[in-house]
C-alpha cells in the first residue's frame, strides 16, 4: 500500500466520520428543536396553572375577613400594640387621649363611626355610618382608602394579616369593657 492509497483512506474514514458527527450534530439541532417546542407546550401549562391560582384569590378575598377574624382567637395584643406604634403620630389609645390628626380611639371597638367628640371627619367617613365592629375594623385597617374611598387618613394600611390581626386584639384592649371576640 502506497503513501497515495493511504491518504484515501484516511480521507474515507474522515469523510465517514464528517458524515457521522454531521448527522448527530443535525439530530441534536433538531431535537433541541423539538425540545423547544416542548418548552412551549411546558409554558402553556404552567400558564394553565397560573390561572389556577388567580381563581384562588378571588375565591381568598371573599372570605378574608372571615380567615382575619379566625386569626383574632389566636392573635396577640402585645405583638398589636409594637404595630399600633405606626398609628401614634396621628392617634392616642388612653383612655380620656385627646384628638391629634385623628381621633380618639380608646374604646373604637363597636363605636359608631365618626362619634368623637370634637374631631372633624371626613365626609366620606360620616356618610359611610354603622359601628366599628370587627368587619369593618378589618376592612378599613388593611386598606383605609379603599374600604372609605375619601376618608382623609393617609395610612397605606396594615397588609399582613397577623399583624392586623394582632393590632385589633390591641384595639379591643384599650376599653373598661371589651368586647367579646368573634
Ligand atoms: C397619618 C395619620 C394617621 C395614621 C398614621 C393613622 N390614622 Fe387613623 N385616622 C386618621 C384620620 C385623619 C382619621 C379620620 C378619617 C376621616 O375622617 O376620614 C382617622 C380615622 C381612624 C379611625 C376611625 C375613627 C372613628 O372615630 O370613626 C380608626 C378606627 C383609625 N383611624 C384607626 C387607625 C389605626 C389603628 C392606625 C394605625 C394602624 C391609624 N388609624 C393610623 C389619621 C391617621
Amino acid at each position: 500500500m502506497d503513501a497515495f492509497e493511504l491518504n484515501k483512506i484516511i480521507g474515507w474514514v474522515l469523510a465517514a466520520l464528517l458524515v457521522i458527527f454531521g448527522a448527530r450534530t443535525f439530530m441534536d439541532i433538531y431535537n433541541g428543536g423539538h425540545g423547544d417546542n416542548k418548552g412551549e407546550k411546558a409554558a402553556y401549562i404552567i400558564e394553565v396553572e397560573d390561572s389556577a391560582p388567580k381563581a384562588d384569590k378571588s375565591e381568598k378575598k371573599k372570605v378574608e375577613s372571615v380567615d382575619i377574624k379566625t386569626l383574632l382567637a389566636s392573635a396577640n395584643a402585645e405583638s398589636g400594640e409594637k404595630v399600633a406604634k405606626k398609628c401614634k403620630a396621628c392617634h392616642t389609645f388612653e383612655k380620656g387621649g385627646k384628638n391629634k390628626a385623628g381621633p380618639a380611639l380608646y374604646g373604637i371597638v363597636n363605636r359608631n363611626l365618626g362619634t368623637v367628640e370634637g374631631y372633624s371627619y371626613s365626609d366620606a367617613l360620616k356618610a359611610k355610618g354603622g359601628a366599628w365592629d370587627y368587619d369593618a375594623l378589618i376592612g378599613f385597617l388593611k386598606a383605609p382608602k379603599t374600604y372609605i374611598p375619601g376618608t382623609i387618613m393617609s395610612f397605606s394600611g396594615v397588609r399582613n394579616d397577623q399583624k392586623l390581626a394582632d393590632l385589633i386584639v390591641y384595639l379591643r384592649s384599650l376599653s373598661d369593657n371589651p368586647a367579646e371576640l368573634p
